[in-house]
Parts: C-alpha cells; sequence; structure tokens
C-alpha cells in the first residue's frame, strides 16, 4: 500500500497543517537556541559568531520538528521537549560545518549562504563545529527527566547517535568509499550511520520527553530508522535532480566526488522506489498510535516529496 493510502488519521486533514506546525516550530526553536547559544558579542566573539552565522543560516529544521512531533504523538509538552530539538539542531549543524571542510566534502554553499570556513576560516569551521558539538550536550542537561528516562538515557541517547558507531562510522565509510566500488549492503551501512542515526534519536528524544511507554519507544525507533534512511536516499537524488538554488548547497558534487550513493548504485527509478518503501515502512511503524501521531505521518510524507 502507499504511503499516502496507510494515513489512518481520524482527524480531517484541515484540521491539521504541516506547513503551519513546520513554520511554529521553527520560530519556536530558532527563539529557543537564540537563547540557548552565547551572543555574537560574547568572547571569544568570532566563535560564537560563526556557530550562529551556521546555527541561523536557514535550515530546515527537520529534525527539531521531529522531535516535537513524536513529543506531540505520545502527549508530550513543546516546552519538556524543546531543549532536545535544539540539541539534535546543534549536533545536525555541527556535522554539516564539519561535512563542507575541504578536509571532507569541499563545499563552498550551505544553506544558500558561503560555507562556514569560507567565511571565518578553516580553523574556526573546526572549533565551531567542535563547540555546537559541546553545547548539544550542555542543552540536553537542560532537559526534564523523568523517572522512566534520566538524564543519563538522554546523554547517552545523543552520544551515541553522533559518536564513532553512528554518525562518525557513517562519515568515516562515506570518505573511504568515494571512488570505490560500493557494494548495495555497504551503501545501506554508510547511510544508517551518517543521517538515519541522528533521525532516529530526534524521533526517540521526542517521545523520551513525553514520558513515553516502551511500547511507543520502539515504534518511535522504527519510524525514525525508516523516516532516517529514506531521508539520505532524498538527499542522494537531489543532488542529482536538482539545482544549487534550490538546495542552497551545490548541486551534482557527489558524482564529481565519486561518491556511493543510491543513484550512483541503483540507479534513479529504483532509488525513488526504495525512499517510497521505507516511507511505508515508517507509517506501518505508527500503528500503535492508532491515527493519533498526526504530526509524524504528515512529516514523514512530506520528507518523501521534499524537493530541496
Ligand atoms: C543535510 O541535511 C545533510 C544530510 C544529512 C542529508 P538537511 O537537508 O536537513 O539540511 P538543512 O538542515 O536543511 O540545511
Ligand atoms: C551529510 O551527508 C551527512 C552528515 C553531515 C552527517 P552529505 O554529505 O550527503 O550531506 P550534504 O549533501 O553535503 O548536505
Ligand atoms: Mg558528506
Ligand atoms: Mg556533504
Ligand atoms: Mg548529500
Amino acid at each position: 500500500m502507499s504511503a499516502s493510502k496507510q494515513r489512518s488519521s481520524p482527524r480531517q486533514p484541515s484540521q491539521f497543517n504541516l506547513e503551519t506546525f513546520v513554520a511554529s516550530s521553527t520560530v519556536s526553536v530558532n527563539a529557543a537556541l537564540d537563547q540557548l547559544i552565547p551572543s555574537e558579542k560574547t568572547r571569544p566573539a568570532t566563535i560564537h559568531k560563526a556557530m550562529r552565522y551556521s546555527l541561523f543560516a536557514g535550515g530546515k529544521r527537520m529534525r527539531p520538528a521531529l522531535v516535537l512531533a513524536a513529543a506531540a504523538a505520545c502527549g508530550g509538552r513543546v516546552a519538556d521537549a524543546m531543549p532536545l530539538a535544539c540539541a539534535v539542531e546543534c549536533v545536525h549543524t555541527y556535522s554539516l560545518v564539519h561535512d563542507d571542510l575541504p578536509a571532507m566534502d569541499n563545499d563552498d554553499y550551505r544553506r544558500g549562504k558561503l560555507t562556514n570556513h569560507k567565511v571565518f576560516g578553516e580553523g574556526i569551521a573546526v572549533l565551531a563545529g567542535d563547540a555546537l558539538l559541546t553545547q548539544a550536550f550542555e542543552i540536553a542537561a537542560l532537559a526534564k527527566s523523568w523517572p522512566r528516562y534520566s538524564h543519563r538515557d538522554i546523554i547517552l541517547e545523543i552520544a551515541k547517535a553522533s559518536g564513532s558507531l553512528q554518525l562518525i562510522a557513517g562519515q568515516v565509510a562515506d570518505l573511504e568509499g568515494e571512488g570505490k566500488k560500493t557494494s548495495a549492503a555497504q551503501l545501506k551501512y554508510i547511510h544508517e550511520r551518517k543521517t538515519s542515526a541522528l533521525l532516529c534519536c530526534s524521533a526517540r528524544l521526542g517521545g523520551m520527553s513525553a514520558n513515553c511507554s516502551t511500547a511507543q519507544l520502539t515504534a518511535l525507533t522504527d519510524f525514525g530508522y525508516n523516516v532516517g534512511l529514506a531521508f539520505q536516499v532524498i538527499d542522494d537524488i537531489l543532488d542529482v535532480t536538482q539545482t544549487s538554488e534550490k538546495l542552497g548547497k551545490t548541486a551534482g558534487k557527489d558524482t564529481k566526488a565519486q561518491k556511493a550513493t543510491y543513484p550512483s548504485i541503483v540507479g534513479l527509478e529504483k532509488s525513488r522506489k526504495i525512499a517510497a518503501q521505507l516511507t511505508d515502512k515508517a507509517f506501518a511503524a505508527l500503528k500503535p498510535f492508532k491515527g493519533r501521531a498526526v504530526e509524524l505521518e504528515a512529516l514523514a510524507e512530506f520528507l518523501l516529496k521534499r524537493e530541496s
């Protein structure tokens, strides 16, 4: 069954508007981040300018939206989920600042602006990434804990998704895969780690902020894994099908760098099919929510159809 046919929400589409949800969650996340990150004037000013430059460059804020949507599905409060939404965006932005460095993907544009190292130099860009990653843990420590989900659980969740077995493992394999013949299994290994891990972590943290049940956490894990893997398959597709203007980053870079991507290994059509199948699996994972996870359903559908 197709993803859209599986949507089971009892609420009418007119009662829930994803665009409004994402717009308002982005406004709240930006306001919270602005409070949490030291001001541009705080010494040393250069590092805080650099951190804020990339953080407020105009990212889609999909990981924070996932945190807030998962919290909503579990009946949680926005205020309890917000520090975790901000923390995952800090980890994500750090990963992009480093991903763009000349020693990695060597990109000049990100989020429609010059990359961090192009503006501040490589040394400051490395440090801005380091500071954003560290900031994520400082922010996460401010989150509400529950008897079921302690600060230890929350910190472990973020550390594991960002660490050398997940996000970093994926980035290592991505770099080592350049110019080499890569199997479909190895490609999946890369994408699960470099991208799906943090999206899965986002969905789980949203649930944890709402003191979700074990069954709900399992459903969110399954949902986040599949949406996360689809997210990177689509990122690969967009690299070959969209313009740099639309993406806010240089299109066609994967082919030039001979990256292991879904279109390069299984072709464009099969890649689209895989992304749709993963989205169907994500929908199926939401069954235990009995139609109450409207925000997550709408996000999964939006992420499949996105053009940037
Ligand atoms: C880009 O992520 C990097 C990937 C993991 C594919 P996004 O497409 O979410 O980038 P922003 O945050 O909107 O800039
Ligand atoms: C980035 O993957 C993954 C992480 C930053 C962890 P990509 O290298 O494909 O992301 P883009 O295309 O530069 O945004
Ligand atoms: Mg990369
Ligand atoms: Mg890149
Ligand atoms: Mg990419």
